[in-house]
């Protein structure tokens, strides 16, 4: 089984951005952390990242041959019909995450144009909110592979 985890804008910052909110992990440590759990569990896993929506768009379009998609869209949740729509048109399963609890912070954050097309939503636990993405996305493949056999 194949993950493809998703990051969006400014994440290549963490660990140095706005670190009272997101902490001081850098992506590099939350993806080595990211890879140890998908050894434990058995699955293989693709990280990326882009600032860039319309990359995001098409990383998202060829995605079809992975078997769950986690996406942290970061600042693109709030705004992208377009990410949202191509999240729908790949049809596979996915988790959405977050670092911060997006309901604890500005109004503009408490709404997700992806949370209506995602598997489920993960926000508020840090670095951990990655992990708890993966083992949610390895639970939801492996149920979508058993009712479509
Ligand atoms: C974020 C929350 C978003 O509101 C913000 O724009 C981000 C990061 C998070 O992981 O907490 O860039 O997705």
């Amino acid at each position: 089984m194949k993950i493809l985890i998703l990051n969006g804008p400014n994440l290549n910052l963490l660990g140095t951005r706005e670190s009272d909110v997101y902490g001081t992990k850098t992506l590099e440590e939350i993806n080595a952390s990211l890879k140890g759990l998908a050894e434990e569990l058995g699955v293989r896993i693709d990280m990326r990242q882009s600032n860039h929506e319309g990359e995001l768009v098409d990383i998202i379009q060829n995605s079809k041959n992975y078997a769950a998609l986690v996406i942290n869209p970061a600042a693109y949740t709030h705004t992208s019909v377009a990410i949202r729509d191509a999240i729908a048109a790949v049809e596979i399963p996915t988790v959405e995450i977050h670092l911060s609890n997006i309901y604890s912070r500005e109004e503009f954050r408490h709404t997700s144009l992806i949370s209506p097309v995602a598997s489920g939503q993960i926000s508020g636990f840090g670095p951990d909110s990655y992990l708890l993405g993966l083992r949610a996305a390895v639970s939801i493949a492996s149920h979508a592979k058993k009712s479509s056999s």
